[in-house]
């Protein structure tokens, strides 16, 4: 008899369509992305009526990838859990419609997911580590959140912190069109940075106080405009930087980013007295983040759980693995239950 439980995840948050079968919480079987990057390059940022659109266009391509590669039937899966909040409003109701969708015609519980507390389980999913990891703290950094988490198991996780204004993903974003480099700006800067000094500029480090674990980002990312373009933005563009110029700026700015994420986090590990942190999101690709939580975490004898490249960008596998905890808890959504923004 086998009582191994496979449920379908859905996500659908932001800009990425995917889809993945996972069985009880790690064995990933299938996790099929697919980015909308190329769509919302030329406006350089996500455009949420193209993306959901897109969605829509995708999901049930995307679904059937993900059964197919894993050899499922869908009689065979146990539940369906897709994110309902938090992301774009419309992007968000594509693939939750999906998800109530299959859960009604086969007849399985519909699991209701969080994006982020799913990007802090990756975390743990990466490092083949479960539950026992916890409690932890969670840093999680992406495009649309910056937050630190106190994970006291996978579905109950207390928000400690968060950014007041931009996310560190949004200000990579912006710094690189500043430098005129590509879209997405995060992998950008992050190879840019590596012919750069990370201490030819000092870029201001936002602590907002010694107690707070909140973020802000927006001073930064109008700093690095006055360095690149004068006091009083006289300069139209980056055209006069030198390729050294333009490298020091993409590593001093993201030294500075670097340094309050990886210092806070320290710090609420300390506050919270746990000795491990989880690492997600896709801000958690950046190599030079990696690299000083990495030192960092070594010097405070902290277990630092990194999510993989491959799960730090947004993915269902993370999804599909969080709901297992709540399948096991009996924590099942109703079809009417709505998606939320925030
Ligand atoms: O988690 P994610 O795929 O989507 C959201 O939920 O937002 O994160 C996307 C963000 C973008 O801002 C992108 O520029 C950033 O992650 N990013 C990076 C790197 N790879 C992706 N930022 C810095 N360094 C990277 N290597
Ligand atoms: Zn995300």
């Amino acid at each position: 008899m086998n009582d191994s439980v496979a449920i379908l995840g859905i996500e659908t948050s932001c800009d990425e369509t995917a889809a993945a079968v996972v069985i009880d919480g790690r064995q990933v079987l299938s996790s099929v992305v697919a980015s909308q990057d190329e769509l919302h390059a030329k406006f350089r940022g996500v455009v949420p009526e193209i993306a959901s659109r897109a969605h829509l266009e995708r999901i049930n391509i995307i679904v059937g990838e993900a059964m197919s590669r894993a050899e499922f039937d869908f009689d065979r899966l146990d539940a369906i859990a897709a994110v309902n909040t938090p992301g774009l409003i419309g992007s968000l109701l594509i693939g939750f419609t999906a998800a109530k969708t299959f859960a009604w015609i086969l007849e399985k519980p519909l699991i209701d997911i969080n994006h982020i507390h799913a990007h802090a389980y990756g975390a743990l999913m990466s490092n083949d580590a479960d539950e026992r990891a916890l409690p932890a703290v969670g840093l999680i950094v992406s495009g649309g959140h910056t937050s630190l988490f106190h994970c006291q198991t996978p579905l109950d996780m207390d928000l400690i912190g968060k950014t007041r204004d931009d996310a560190a993903g949004e200000a990579f974003d912006k710094v690189a069109t500043v430098l005129g480099l590509p879209y997405p700006g995060g992998p950008a800067i992050d190879r840019l940075a590596r012919q750069g000094d990370p201490e030819a500029i000092k870029f201001p480090r936002t602590w907002l106080g010694p107690e707070s674990f909140d973020f802000s980002f927006s001073g930064i990312k109008t700093a690095v405009l006055y360095h690149v373009r004068g006091a009083k933005l006289t300069k139209p563009d980056s055209s006069h930087l030198s390729d050294r110029q333009r490298a020091d700026i993409a590593a001093s700015f993201q030294a500075a980013v670097v340094e309050v994420l990886v210092e806070k986090s320290i710090r609420a590990c300390r506050a919270r007295q746990v000795q491990t942190l989880l690492v997600g999101g896709g801000v958690a690709a950046n190599s030079y983040l990696r690299d000083r939580l990495s030192a960092r975490c070594r010097d405070e004898a902290i277990r630092l759980l990194l999510a993989d490249r491959k799960m730090c960008t947004d993915n269902a596998a993370m999804v599909a693995g969080l709901a297992w905890h709540k399948y096991k808890a009996g924590r099942f959504a109703d079809l009417s239950e709505a998606v939320r923004s925030t």
